[in-house]
């Protein structure tokens, strides 16, 4: 997607195979700066410290972190030891173990002589898919958007979205958000309530930068309006990404999504989750008991970072001296409560029978593991 005027994807390899650039979301809104990550240890710094976060994006960073410690050391032990520490990098979200485990199933089987340029061709693909995968589901998501665009026939259609799941989350085009941008280029007039989504802020600081960056017309709300906005009417559809679908599609993503869901059955508001079959778990069928909730620093919660009035970004602390504080990262959504899964391969409930169906469908992702 385009950065003032200018398209980037969110990484990508230097020509030489010696890194890999990344946006450093951390940084963002205030400036848009590039990482250049140089080793294994770079790479789980970058996904720990969310540098980089979103599930597919997660996941393609680990595979090229896979690819950088080859060029050090392509031996059987470094190899394991790579998979091990970028599996443990964060716990929720499923791809980056599915992309891990591409690259084992690619490397292990070749002489260490040969591995490093295996494992950059392997990250690439990868890359190249996730990009391949969200425009397809972004095509599936618009005739959704079609659909309820005839039913509100002559009036902006109101959508609210959680987390960012837009580009920033996965190489290009974004889960969520990939149906968004192909609606506006269609010409289709909507709108959208992005949720802040403390404590880390993704809504406010990553999909209300990246909307703007593409001209999309949205409105920043607290959290807690979601309930209220349902309410009066001005919510068409939820629509949100995932980190985790489990075989009977119970969808993990950020914490508050499972309250927006809640929200919108009670007020008849479709609730649509765009799911890249990548972050489909089918050895997880119970996903509100057996899918892993990152639990992330308290600091996080007693704490605020953002820019003062002298154009320095500070942090600043909201609660009482001591206070304890507890920050579970995501929250598992029942697959009851969600009207849609919308993939690279078509929309389907969120059901055990849809779900095997469309993984039977054809060859892909979710078939490897
Ligand atoms: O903690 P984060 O920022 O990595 O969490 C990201 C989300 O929850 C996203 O909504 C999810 O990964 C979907 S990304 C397309």
């Amino acid at each position: 997607m385009k950065v003032d005027g200018t398209h980037r994807r969110s990484l990508w390899p230097a020509d030489g195979r010696d890194a890999l650039f990344v946006i450093d979301q951390r940084r963002l809104p205030h400036e848009c700066v590039v990482a250049r990550l140089e080793d294994l240890a770079a790479v789980d710094a970058a996904i720990c410290q969310m540098t980089v976060r979103g599930a597919p994006l997660i996941g393609a960073t680990a595979a090229y972190g896979v690819a950088l410690q080859m060029n050090a050391d392509a031996g059987d032990a470094a190899l394991d030891l790579a998979l091990q520490r970028l599996a443990a990098t964060r716990p929720t979200a499923v791809n980056l173990r599915w992309a891990l485990e591409r690259q084992a199933a690619r490397l292990r089987p070749l002489a260490p002589a040969v591995r490093a340029d295996a494992a950059w061709d392997e990250a690439d693909a990868i890359a190249d898919a996730d990009v391949a995968v969200n425009r397809a589901l972004g095509a599936h998501g618009l005739a959704l958007l079609r659909t309820l665009q005839r039913q509100h026939a002559g009036r902006r259609l109101n959508l609210l979205t959680h987390c960012n799941a837009g580009w920033l989350a996965t190489v290009d085009w974004g889960t969520a958000l990939a149906p968004v941008y192909l609606a506006q280029a269609a010409g289709l007039d909507l709108h959208l309530w992005v949720d802040e989504t403390r404590p880390r802020n993704q809504g406010a600081s990553l999909t209300a930068w990246e909307l703007g960056q593409q001209g999309v017309a949205h409105t920043l709300v607290a959290d807690n309006a979601g309930g209220h906005l349902m309410q009066r009417g001005l919510v068409d559809a939820v629509i949100v990404g995932c980190d985790r679908v489990s075989a009977r599609g119970d969808v993990a993503n950020k914490i508050g999504t499972y309250l927006k869901a809640l929200a919108a059955r009670d007020n008849g508001v479709p609730f649509w989750v765009a799911m890249p079959l990548s972050t489909l778990d089918r050895r997880v069928s119970d996903g509100l008991r057996d899918i892993p909730i990152e639990q992330r620093d308290a600091r996080e919660v007693t704490h605020l970072g953002g820019r003062g009035a002298d154009g320095v970004v500070v942090e600043v602390q909201l609660a009482p001296d001591g206070t304890s504080a507890l920050n579970p990262a995501f929250d598992v959504t029942p697959a009851r409560l969600v009207d849609a899964l919308i993939t690279e391969r078509g929309v389907v409930p969120a059901t055990a029978e849809a779900i095997a169906a469309l993984t039977r469908a054809a060859p892909g992702p979710a078939d490897d593991g």
